[in-house]
Order: structure tokens, then C-alpha cells, then sequence
């Protein structure tokens, strides 16, 4: 950057020589000055060029992704690696940065949604009732699993600086009308689009709508919108082994770190998408099997580094796919955990079982939210300023120790008596009740002008 300077300034004093020689002759002693007393900086300089034009890491080899490949065996959960070995050190090819937009900026420095506090509103919430949502799904129906305490149901968030609109379910279906709404992602991105179905089924007619079987696209149909809410099951993103909803493993994942055209075949035609990853990326390496490989050979990386190559195959399909005028895109940040109650109540020894109020202390941040994951998707995400919205969950979810199931939903798996005479031991401080936590995150979603228009998305989404 500096160097960059210099030279700058170089061609302004060649043609401004003759009106200031001395101020040259100073300023060129000023910097022979510099280079001499500053070598190190100098040196810094240098290895930071030589590190952003990988002069000196040969050995990086740039994949283009997302390239098909029709006699590639597609991975299903069967797939296997015949060996494998170490991370070759390959990387996805960078996307072209979409220019970036100015509009975002000025609307989020108005009001940034994403901060605030819960409060106590049972006048307004549970904006539904649990056993009147037929799309309910027994991981997450808190109360029908023995749940007593039901105040996780009557917060609301709100925001610092301003108000968000009211749920206006006919709002947002005149919204939807011809629309495909598509959540793609995790059983985390599985729990907001049941709260968005449930939270949008109730005036529709039983007779007018529709929902598909459990497959990895399942499809809510309301007939007089012609109007669908979707979720796909890619918890990686990528194309993986573990891409079928109900029989996956989380314990050997092997990705096709250079692929999401499997999943892009059914999210393509969506109008508006909603994607979510992270936890999956959480539990050791991910083997890797890139499309170049001929032979099931695997490599091993640890997860973070995974997910930034599926992130970055998943960003080039939204860079070059991605039409702003005629798709919304969004990505969900990473849902919170609360499995140590040390980290909110030092000295305590629990998780998330039997807690029924949220943290109050503003800024709370939990191990179970990783920085540099964060830093990560914030980077790729400000590359795709202009085509993708952040919905940054991750503070406001935080606070929520008070809004995980814990034990009471349903559990796949025999439990143990050993487990069950402690059941801080099987709670599940990962998901969120509905109605709950994801019905905020439905809330001003509901709200974005899905006329396309950024500039007008906090103007329409605040009171005024
Ligand atoms: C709301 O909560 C207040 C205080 O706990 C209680 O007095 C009131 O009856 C509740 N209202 C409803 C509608 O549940
Ligand atoms: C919801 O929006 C519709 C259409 O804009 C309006 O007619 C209706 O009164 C609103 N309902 C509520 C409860 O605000
Ligand atoms: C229904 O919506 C789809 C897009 O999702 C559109 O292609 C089709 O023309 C619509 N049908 C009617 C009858 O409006
Ligand atoms: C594994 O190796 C065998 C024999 O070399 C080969 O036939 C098979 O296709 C390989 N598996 C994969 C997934 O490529
Ligand atoms: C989300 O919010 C957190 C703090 O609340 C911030 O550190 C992070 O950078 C934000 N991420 C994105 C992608 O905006």
C-alpha cells in the first residue's frame, strides 16, 4: 500500500519538477531517509505482496468450482474414501467482488435491527400456539414434550434504536404472491422455516394448502398465492455424504469442496433464499474430495478450514448466478449454543436445562460462537455485498440460554437411566423452541420489500 503511494506521488512530482525542485529534492531525501531507517517495515511490505500474489506459496494450487462434471459419481451416503491423506493446500479460485453497495451501508447506519434486548411482551407473543401448527416438529414442540415454564414464548426483541413493523401474516403472503421462498442449510435453517410455516399457515384453509413428505426439498404449498415456503437439507452447503435429511453421518463427512451445483439444481429457481451453516463444520476434520480426484482419494482438513472452501464454491455460484434485481439472497449467521452456564453464571456448573430467563448482560458472547468462523463469513460475505443480506442472528440469539428444548422434545435414541437421573447430561442446548427464538428471526425477514429494493428495506421495515 505504502509502496503503491509512493509511486503515486512519484508521477505527480515528475510533472509538477520544475515549479518545486526543493520540495522534491526534501521530500526524495525524505523518503531515501525512510528506506534506510525503516527496513523493516520496508521487509513487512514485501512479504505481504509476495504473500497476496503467492509468489512464494507454489505450492497453492486455485480451483474454479462449480464445474460440471457428468461422469462424476454424485456423493450420497454410501460414498467412501479409498484413502486418504493431508490437505494438498488447494483453494477455491476467488470470486469477482461485486461492487460494492453504498445503499446498504446508509440503510443499516439508521438502525442496526441486529441490536437490542428481549423483553417481556405476552401481550403480543407467542405470535401462534404451538399445538395449532400442524407443520410442528416434535424436536422443537417444547411445551407438548413436558416444557412447563413458558416465558421463552412471551419476549419480543427489540432493537435499540427503532421498532420493527408488526407481523402482518396478509402482508407477507401479498408479498409471496408467485414467489418461491427457500430456507437451504441445517436443522438450525430446518427450525426457522417451520416457524415461517407456521407463522403464515394459519389463515390459509386446510383444503388450500399442502405440504410434501420429508425429503431433502420440502415443499409448503398455499394454493391462492401460488406461493411456496421451502426448505432444503445441505448442511454443508457443498455436495457432501451427509445430504439426506434422516440418514447422515456427522461423524465421517466428506464434502466435494469444489461443488454446490448438486443443491443449486434445486435452489436455483427460488425467488427468494435463505442459507445457514456452521455447526456441521464444528465436529473435526471434513474429508475432502475434490472433483479432480479420480480415484476416492480423500484429504483431511479441520473444519473451519472446510468451510471456507464450501463457502467460497457456494459464493461463486452466488457471484455468478445471482441476478439482484430478480433473487434475494440471505445468509444466516451462526446459531449460539449454551452448553456451559459457567460462561453466563462463573461458578455455576450446568447448560442450557432449567434455565428460564435470558442473559441480560448487553454483548454477551459464548464459546459456542467462534470469531474466527465469523471472521471468515464476514469476509466472503463482503465480497458478495451487493448480491447477499446478512441476517446476523448470532448477538441477539446469544442472550436466548432460556430458549433451547433441553429435555423436553422428543430424543431419536433409547436414553439411558444413567442419563435420565441427569438430564442436564442429554439436553439439547443447540435447537430453539417454537414458538420462540426463530419466530424474531421470521419477523422482519417478513418484512424485507421483496420488490427488490434495498434502499427501502429499513424504511418499510421500522415504525415510524
Ligand atoms: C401477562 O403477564 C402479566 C404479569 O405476569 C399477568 O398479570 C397477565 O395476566 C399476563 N397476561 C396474559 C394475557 O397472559
Ligand atoms: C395487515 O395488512 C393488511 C394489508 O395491508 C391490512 O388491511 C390489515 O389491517 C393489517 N392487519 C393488521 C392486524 O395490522
Ligand atoms: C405461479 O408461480 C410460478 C412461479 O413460482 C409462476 O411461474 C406461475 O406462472 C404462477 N402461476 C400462476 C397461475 O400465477
Ligand atoms: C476406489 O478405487 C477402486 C479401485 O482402484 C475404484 O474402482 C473405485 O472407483 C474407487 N472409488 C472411488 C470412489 O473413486
Ligand atoms: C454480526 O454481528 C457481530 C456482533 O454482533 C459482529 O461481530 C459480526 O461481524 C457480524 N457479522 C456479520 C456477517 O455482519
Amino acid at each position: 500500500m505504502m509502496a503503491n503511494k509512493v509511486s503515486f506521488m512519484m508521477q505527480r512530482w515528475s510533472r509538477k519538477k520544475t515549479h518545486f525542485p526543493l520540495l522534491v529534492i526534501l521530500l526524495l531525501a525524505f523518503i531515501v531517509f525512510t528506506v534506510l531507517h525503516n527496513e523493516r517495515t520496508i521487509l513487512q511490505i514485501h512479504e505481504g505482496e509476495d504473500h497476496v500474489h503467492h509468489h512464494r506459496e507454489a505450492s497453492v494450487t486455485y480451483v474454479k468450482p462449480n464445474r460440471l462434471n457428468p461422469s462424476q459419481d454424485v456423493l450420497d451416503r454410501f460414498s467412501k474414501c479409498n484413502s486418504t491423506r493431508g490437505y494438498s493446500g488447494r483453494r477455491i479460485a476467488r470470486v469477482d467482488r461485486s461492487p460494492s453497495s453504498g445503499q446498504r451501508r446508509m440503510a443499516s447506519e439508521k438502525c442496526d435491527v441486529f441490536s437490542g434486548e428481549w423483553v417481556f411482551d405476552n401481550a403480543s407473543y407467542p405470535l401462534y400456539n404451538e399445538p395449532d401448527c400442524p407443520y410442528m416438529s416434535d424436536q422443537l414442540a417444547c411445551h407438548k414434550h413436558g416444557r412447563s415454564d413458558l416465558g421463552y414464548q412471551y419476549r419480543r426483541w427489540q432493537p435499540h434504536n427503532c421498532n420493527l413493523k408488526r407481523w402482518n401474516v396478509t402482508e407477507m403472503w401479498e408479498k409471496l404472491r408467485g414467489k418461491r421462498l427457500m430456507f437451504v442449510g441445517d436443522s438450525l435453517n430446518r427450525g426457522q422455516w417451520i416457524s415461517m410455516v407456521c407463522l403464515l399457515q394459519a389463515v390459509i384453509p386446510p383444503n388450500k394448502r399442502t405440504m410434501s413428505p420429508n425429503a431433502p426439498l420440502t415443499i409448503f404449498r398455499a394454493e391462492e398465492y401460488n406461493a411456496t415456503v421451502e426448505f432444503l437439507w445441505a448442511p454443508l452447503l457443498a455436495e457432501s455424504n451427509s445430504d439426506d435429511p434422516v440418514n447422515h453421518r456427522l461423524d465421517e463427512r466428506i464434502i466435494r469442496p469444489d461443488s454446490v451445483l448438486k443443491h443449486a439444481s434445486q435452489w436455483e429457481h427460488a425467488d427468494i433464499l435463505v442459507f445457514n451453516s456452521y455447526l456441521w463444520w464444528r465436529q473435526g476434520p471434513v474429508k475432502l474430495l475434490w472433483s479432480a480426484e479420480d480415484n476416492g482419494v480423500c484429504e483431511e482438513l479441520d473444519g473451519l478450514g472446510a468451510m471456507e472452501l464450501a463457502m467460497g464454491t457456494w459464493a461463486d455460484w452466488v457471484a455468478s448466478k445471482v441476478d439482484p434485481l430478480k433473487k434475494r439472497v440471505f445468509f444466516v449467521t451462526m446459531s449460539p449454543t449454551h452448553f456451559w452456564s459457567r460462561e453466563w453464571e462463573p461458578g455455576s456448573e450446568g447448560n442450557c436445562f432449567g434455565q428460564k430467563t435470558p442473559i441480560d448482560l448487553e454483548s454477551y458472547w459464548g464459546s459456542g460462537s467462534d470469531l474466527p468462523t465469523m471472521r471468515m463469513v464476514n469476509k466472503i460475505l463482503s465480497q458478495l455485498s451487493s448480491k447477499v443480506s446478512v441476517i446476523n442472528i448470532t448477538q441477539l440469539s446469544e442472550y436466548r440460554k432460556d430458549g433451547h428444548p433441553s429435555i423436553y422434545r422428543k430424543f431419536w435414541e433409547t436414553l439411558r437411566p444413567e442419563q435420565l437421573s441427569n438430564p442436564a447430561s442429554y439436553s439439547d442446548c443447540i435447537h430453539w423452541c417454537l414458538p420462540g427464538v426463530p419466530d424474531w428471526q421470521g419477523r422482519p425477514l417478513s418484512l424485507f420489500p421483496l420488490d427488490w429494493n434495498y434502499l427501502f428495506f429499513l424504511i418499510l421495515t421500522l415504525d415510524s
